[in-house]
């Protein structure tokens, strides 16, 4: 599926060389619909999808959020509904994450240790109800802080240390409370050692770490922060500690010191326009490696697609599609849904 370029090169030069001197013709193999079945490289299956879930405070709520449209917040409840339908659509996994109640924010991001938190009383009841389907939670304390930033501040900085101590006990909180995978995508240096460290002495060997290894400071995030309310909150930007668009060794760094440290997967984010980042990854490093379809994505395709500029359910399994190409092994998507509904229609 992904030659390494020698064999590539070798197979071109076979093809300039036709010793009979005929024309080649690649269009053979597209010449119709069974004959692009039997070529074709890369599959999408529901099984590459991975459902972010915005989660509330409250009873039988659904709240739109303005800057993606079609999602919405979830109260337990409803997120144990949505959840369900999940399943039964054959996604393997959902990625938590949620809106804290702006009283319940504060400079140390307190609210993230709390074990009985909102995440981590939707664990219990996913968990309880829906056990079969994998739960992925969010570690970064953006959702939590009054300043909207993922770590702890002081004098206007992003403290490395203290913040990846905080974070080692959000992970342990969840990972009690029934989180399958944690998943940091916070970018504080050194965390995946440590919260692997904490996760075994409390006996949680099997909980899995997906680290967003290559996360970037990105204009794609916009209508998320919005989503869990860290939009006004936001003083600055969060350049510090997420990565420069212009840099992709660096990538390979940042993912090496999580593969030493006890990373069972990595993340790339956001996606489509850094796929090179995802086929660099998953050449060089071999793990299970997955994307992010962020929330600016998502509110472009959606945009192009209500405008009636593109097509949205074929935007949405090309763009999916391309990520597979790319070598990723899975996608976060807010279109999970649509996109499994759309794979069982066609199959
Ligand atoms: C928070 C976090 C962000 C996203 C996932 N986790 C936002 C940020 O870093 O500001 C973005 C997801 C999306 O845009 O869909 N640590």
């Amino acid at each position: 599926m992904h030659h390494p370029i020698d064999t590539v090169t070798k197979s071109k030069l076979a093809l300039t060389k036709n010793s009979l001197d005929l024309p080649t013709r690649l269009r053979r193999n597209r010449k119709s619909p069974w004959a692009r079945a039997m070529v074709r490289e890369n599959t999408l299956t529901t099984a590459d999808l991975i459902w972010p879930v915005f989660v509330i405070e409250g009873d039988n709520l659904r709240v739109p959020i303005a800057a993606m449209s079609g999602v919405e917040r979830f109260s337990i409840d409803q997120a144990l509904r949505e959840t369900e339908r999940a399943a039964k659509l054959g996604i393997p996994a959902i990625a938590l994450f949620p809106y804290t109640d702006p009283a319940l924010r504060d400079d140390q991001g307190s609210e993230a240790v709390n074990g009985d938190n909102l995440i981590c009383r939707t664990c219990r009841a996913i968990k309880k109800e829906i056990p079969e389907i994998g739960i992925i939670t969010d570690v970064a304390l953006d959702p939590y802080t009054s300043h909207g930033h993922d770590g702890l501040m002081r004098d206007g900085m992003i403290l490395n240390d203290e913040t990846v101590a905080v974070l080692a006990q959000q992970a342990l909180v969840q990972a009690e409370a029934g989180a399958d995978v944690i998943a940091p995508s916070d970018m504080m240096d050194g965390r995946i050692g440590v919260i692997r460290e904490t996760l075994d002495q409390s006996g949680l060997e099997l909980v899995q770490i997906l680290s967003y290894a290559a996360k970037y400071a990105s204009v794609f995030y916009g209508p998320f922060r919005d989503a869990v309310g860290s939009f006004a909150a936001l003083t600055g930007d969060k350049r510090t500690y997420q990565m420069d668009p212009a840099n992709g060794n660096e990538a390979l760094r940042e993912a090496e010191l999580d593969v030493i440290e006890g990373a069972d997967m990595l993340m790339v984010k956001p996606g489509l326009p850094y796929l090179d980042i995802v086929y660099r990854l998953k050449q060089d490093f071999g793990l299970p490696t997955y994307a992010y379809q962020v929330s600016g994505e998502y509110a472009m395709i959606e945009a192009a697609s209500a405008g009636g500029f593109i097509d949205r359910d074929r935007a949405i399994l090309e763009s999916l599609m391309c990520f597979k190409r790319a070598g990723a092994d899975g996608v976060l998507t807010y279109f999970a849904p649509r996109a499994a509904e759309l794979l069982k229609m066609a199959s």
